[in-house]
């Protein structure tokens, strides 16, 4: 039995990616296997995938083809890693081809490190985002120097039908995944403490919920059609001695806008400290 595609870790961002390449039929079920951490994880990815994908156990000898499979996606949590290299170590691979193609979305788990332990691959970091669930996402790509031209192609055709996607140094890796891909839980944060504002002002809860995200929502597709800077945007809203601009002089005062840049700035430093 062999595979095209592997997937070590089977988890939520690896569904994002792996469901709609099944879907348009890039690769088949019986061409997909992939691995979980625990036994009891098996069934329930085994549920969320189309019958015919075949999930094992990373205790599980069978697993032996996810790593044989000359593609390959790395999608476990960087904490896990050690625990991946083990594995790989012990693994007796059939003989591989020249052309194996490792995709990692670990944070911060650099090129070299990943050359260092998948000798035979060549290796690309990927680091999408959430909003990739709705197609509506990121990617940042850093290749790896050995990469080919036609594994570049097939790289973009796991990331373009999900996310818009741009081809980076790996330097700017952390700062793109401190920004697009934890922005999302940032932006959710703010989401709901303006709904929660609401619901302190009077509003109901399901309105306030509903008006801080058709708000952001809206907000980000003017910023985007009409190509404004926020700056711009700001300046259209607030007048004179009006409520915007007594709202703004408060998040100042509360040290809004700075503690949001320390926060991707901190992103950026824990993912170069995961590397
Ligand atoms: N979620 C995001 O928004 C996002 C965005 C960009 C990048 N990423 C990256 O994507 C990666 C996966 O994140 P996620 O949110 O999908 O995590 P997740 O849902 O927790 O999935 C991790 C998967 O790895 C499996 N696993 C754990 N130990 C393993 C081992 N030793 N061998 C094989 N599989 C093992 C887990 O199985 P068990 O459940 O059985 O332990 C689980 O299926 C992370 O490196 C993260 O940095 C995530």
């Amino acid at each position: 039995m062999s595979c095209s595609l592997g997937v070590i870790g089977l988890g939520r961002m690896a569904q994002v990616i792996l469901l709609p390449l099944l879907e348009r039929g890039d690769f088949r079920p019986d061409q997909v296997c992939g691995v979980v951490g625990q036994k009891a994880s098996v069934q329930n990815a085994k549920e969320q995938l189309p019958r015919g994908v075949q999930v094992f156990s990373s205790d599980d000898p069978s697993s032996l083809v996810v790593w044989n499979a000359p593609i390959k996606l790395l999608a476990v949590k960087p904490q896990h890693l050690d625990a991946v290299e083990e594995m790989w170590n012990q693994v007796d691979m059939e003989a591989p081809s020249s052309d194996q193609l490792l995709i990692s979305l670990l944070a911060g788990v650099n090129l070299k490190r990943l050359g260092a332990i998948f000798t035979d691959c060549s290796c690309v970091r990927a680091v999408p985002n959430t909003p990739a669930l709705v197609g509506a996402g990121l990617t940042g790509l850093a290749w790896g120097d050995e990469i080919t031209y036609e594994q570049k192609l097939l790289v973009e055709k796991f990331f373009k039908p999900i996310s818009e996607v741009l081809e980076l140094p790996e330097t700017q890796l952390d700062a793109f995944l401190a920004l697009a891909s934890s922005g999302p839980a940032y932006v959710a944060l703010i989401a709901e403490a303006l709904a929660d504002g609401a619901v302190a002002a009077g509003l109901p809860r399901l309105l306030a919920n509903y008006l801080a995200h058709r708000t952001l929502f809206g907000t980000s597709l003017l910023l985007k059609e009409k190509a404004l800077h926020p700056g711009q945007l700001k300046d259209m809203v607030a007048s004179p001695g009006g409520t915007t601009i007594t709202a703004l002089r408060q998040l100042e005062s509360a040290g809004v806008r700075s503690a949001l840049m320390e926060a991707v700035v901190a992103a950026a430093e824990r993912s170069r400290e995961l590397a």
